[in-house]
């Protein structure tokens, strides 16, 4: 329970120690840590938040400093060489919560300055020329202290009253710098009030002084944090002090740090008073021992719960290994953690042994040997091997054999390789098992425990998950990131999947179908993957919007990488039309267009008469052709008129009341001739005919049923027609008033007929609308410009 307590605490002062002195996100940082500075810099922004000032070569604070800083929350002046520090030099920044002045050459603690700072929640002071610790009154204005870090390098009393002004307070974290220590009065260090402790012990031989301060300490805190520990040849003043331990401690937690011990014996010794008191977790880390001699350590019952041993130096070669292995072998804790020490081996401990969770992260295990047949480590639950140098997978796995208890094994950072055909022997009881940053295969899917929950197999050579293995029901997440998979691996295998890692492979386009058997899948993270921004893609780049899954790292981790055009361009910006990706669609939308249009055509056909306009427009653009081509000058010579018209008489209300006006009267007047009013009198109506059409640049003929009764206009047109072939001219124009029926032209008109046949005629439109087009086609048709007056010629 207290453990637990502690715990929790330990992590408080993590959160508010990470709150008070790292950066906030929109908090401003200046860090100008290590600048050979030997001034407070000027025209700091008056909005910094926190300003890193540490390492550097400034020795005085002056009060302008950091006047205009109003927002400042914490500052950092540390190894410096601060011995003067201007009275009120921080009187404008009251929100100040963090305070640096560790590694300085200040001589008075009285601090004045802490008046204007009274949120302080974090003040570190330790490590200046101080002359004595005495606390000065402006201590007790700081209402919301959390870390309190003293210490002098010059030689030092702590005396009764010394750390008075702060003893009401509660504390979580006090650090005392006491290497230089020269005298201790007994009780000085009870009165605080304090979660941690931390003392860095004197460097003194000094008889009893030792033994004060540990017995003061081991009473004030539960978490007791000693450093600067230092026994090469006599160990037995820290020897007898541990012995206090049992009678006065208070402490549960106990970290020993930056030790030097002559001898493993004596570590053994300090063990041994530790194991009988009411300790539960002892931490000893950064420790050199020169020497391993043997030294029994019979089985202690203990309330110790957890032992960590972290960066051990052992200097000597030559020892006998045994002597460390039985120790571990052999003592009753459930935690155990010996970490970066250089171990290679361990070997398995005695029968009847509680231990539920070993740590030997960061050594040098190699051995195919460890723990091979090892039947007592039957409570183990939890195995950490991280990051040594083991080989064999298949030997990982008879290792565990026995371990029937063990539920997560991390054998994470090794150099493990797996054969095939190997026939891997895991625990039935495993559950999670972290193999990320090895040398495995597809085929460590054949190697797998089969009751497995979670499994990470991040950092390897896998380059697909192979489809026939041994289905892992019950897992639930599957890390597989960082290795060279060239597709979504699919849940086949693993139906209850929940979570997948498969970012930073190798797959181009994913399919977000292959996730369908996936169904239980709520988070996926496939960043940072070089996808092909192209229509395969397209189902996966909107999986986000489509489904419920939580895409971890999305959308900026998610990039196009090919095709050039696209590169960099996100996911959740690239889209891609139906239509460019569905053949089908394509050719529905293709057709279906076609149809349209078509069916447009013939509506506008039917209801406009289109190809009427067409074939109008088409016959114009010829005319004018012609007529360019013309030699009109030679032509106009002998012509007096534009055109002549041979009409029936039936139609002569048309000749009169819509062509002649519209040709002798609007726009530029043509000359027209009509048999009947340009007649030469005196001359027979086939010499005036012959007439009129010679001296007529183009014969219009009108025709209509009318038109084929009538003899008349029959001679007209062969005449007409015979000049059209002497002449090699084309000067007929057929005008169609009314449509005539095939079979309403006697065969003997032949000729009228073939004509009607080859040549195309005007169609005069009953639409009004249309009727000027047409006029436009005949003026065109017929529209020379004629020298000749028309009298002079025929009077
Ligand atoms: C101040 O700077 C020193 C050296 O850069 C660093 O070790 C220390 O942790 C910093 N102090 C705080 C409270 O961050
Ligand atoms: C053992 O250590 C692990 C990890 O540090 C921790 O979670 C667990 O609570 C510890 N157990 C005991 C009994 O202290
Ligand atoms: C596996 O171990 C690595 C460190 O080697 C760690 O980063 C990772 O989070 C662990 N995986 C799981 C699932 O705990």
């Amino acid at each position: 329970m207290a453990n637990m307590r502690s715990f929790f605490v330990w992590i408080l002062i993590f959160k508010t120690c990470y709150s008070l002195c790292f950066p906030a996100e929109n908090d401003v940082v200046i860090n100008n840590s290590s600048c050979s500075l030997s001034t407070v810099p000027k025209n700091l922004p008056s909005h910094t938040h926190i300003l890193d000032l540490s390492q550097n070569n400034i020795t005085e604070i002056h009060i302008q400093d950091f006047a205009s800083l109003h927002w400042l929350k914490s500052l950092n002046l540390s190894s410096n060489k601060i011995s003067n520090l201007a009275r009120g030099f921080l009187r404008s920044n009251q929100e100040l919560e963090c305070l640096d002045l560790s590694n300085n050459e200040l001589s008075s603690i009285e601090c004045h300055f802490l008046h204007n700072v009274t949120s302080l929640k974090y003040l570190d002071i330790s490590d200046n020329s101080f002359l004595s610790l005495t606390l000065g009154k402006a201590f007790r204005f700081l209402k919301d202290l959390e870390y309190l870090g003293l210490g002098s390098r010059k030689t030092i009393k702590l005396q009764k009253n010394d750390l008075k002004e702060v003893s009401g307070k509660q504390l979580q974290e006090v650090s005392i710098g006491l290497k230089t220590l020269s005298e201790f009065d007994p009780g000085t260090l009870q009165v605080l009030r304090t979660t941690k402790l931390h003392i860095v012990l004197p460097s003194t031989n000094k008889t009893g002084l030792l033994e004060t301060v540990l017995r003061d300490a081991f009473n004030s805190s539960d978490t007791l944090k000693l450093s600067n520990i230092e026994c090469y040849q006599e160990c037995s003043q820290y020897i007898n002090s541990f012995k206090t331990l049992g009678k006065f401690s208070r402490v549960s937690n106990l970290l020993l740090q930056d030790l030097t011990l002559e001898d493993w014996k004596d570590l053994i010794s300090i063990a041994k008073h530790i194991w009988v008191s009411t300790i539960k977790s002892l931490s000893i880390s950064d420790m050199t021992l020169r020497k391993i001699t043997y030294a029994s350590f019979e089985c202690l019952e203990t309330t110790l719960k957890t032992f960590t041993l972290r960066r051990i130096k052992i200097t000597t070669f030559y020892f006998a290994q045994s002597i460390v292995y039985n120790f571990f072998g052999s003592i009753m804790v459930e935690n155990l953690t010996i970490s970066n020490s250089g171990l290679i081996f361990m070997t398995c401990p005695k029968e009847g042994n509680i231990y539920k969770f070993m740590d030997f992260s960061d050594n040098s295990f190699n051995s195919d040997f460890l723990f091979q047949d090892c039947r007592f480590l039957n409570l183990l639950d939890t195995l950490i091997l991280q990051q040594n140098k083991l080989g064999q997978l298949f030997r990982v796995s008879t290792m565990t054999r026995y371990m029937k208890s063990l539920k997560h094994l991390d054998v994470s950072q090794n150099q493990l390789t797996l054969e095939e055909n190997s026939n891997c022997l895991w625990t039935n009881s495993l559950t999670k098992l972290n193999l990320s940053s090895n040398k495995l295969t597809d085929l460590v899917f054949t190697c797998l425990p089969s009751r497995l929950e979670i499994l990470d197999v991040q950092k390897n050579d896998i380059y697909s998950v192979p489809k026939e293995l041994n289905s892992l029901d019950r897992l639930k997440e599957l890390y597989l990131g960082a290795n060279k998979l060239a597709n979504l691996p699919d849940c086949s295998n693993f139906r209850n999947l929940e979570i997948l890692f498969v970012e930073a492979n190798s797959f181009h386009e994913p399919s977000s179908s292959s996730l369908q058997s996936c169904q239980r899948l709520t988070m996926l993270n496939a960043a940072s993957n070089p996808f092909t921004c192209t229509c395969h893609l397209r189902d996966f780049s909107r999986m986000k919007e489509n489904t419920h899954i939580e895409m971890i790292g999305w959308p900026e981790s998610y990039q196009c990488a090919y095709p050039d055009n696209l590169k960099g361009t996100l996911l959740k910006d690239f889209h891609l039309s139906e239509v460019t990706c569905s053949t089908t669609l394509l050719l529905v939308i293709v057709l279906g267009g076609m149809i349209v249009l078509t069916i447009v055509i013939g509506l506008m056909c039917h209801f406009l008469d289109l190809p009427w306009y067409f074939r109008m427009t088409w016959q114009w653009t010829q005319t004018k052709r012609r007529a360019m081509k013309t030699d009109t000058h030679l032509l106009t010579e002998k012509l007096a008129y534009h055109a002549f018209v041979s009409y029936s008489q039936h139609d002569s209300s048309w000749v009169k009341e819509q062509l002649l006006p519209n040709l002798e009267e609007r726009g530029s007047p043509l000359r027209i001739c009509l048999h009947e009013r340009n007649f030469i009198p005196g001359k027979g109506i086939i010499e005036n005919i012959i007439n009129c059409i010679e001296k007529s640049y183009k014969s219009i003929f009108v025709l209509s049923p009318n038109f084929i009764q009538s003899e008349w206009c029959h001679y007209e047109l062969y005449f007409a027609q015979h000049q059209v072939l002497s002449e090699q001219s084309d000067n007929l124009i057929l005008v169609m008033l009314e449509s005539i029926p095939q079979y309403l032209i006697p065969s003997k008109y032949y000729k009228l007929k073939s004509l009607m046949a080859k040549k195309t005629y005007l169609e005069w439109p009953k639409d009004k609308n249309k009727q000027r087009l047409f006029w436009a086609n005949l003026q065109a048709a017929i529209g020379i410009s004629l020298t000749a007056p028309t009298e002079e010629v025929f009077v």
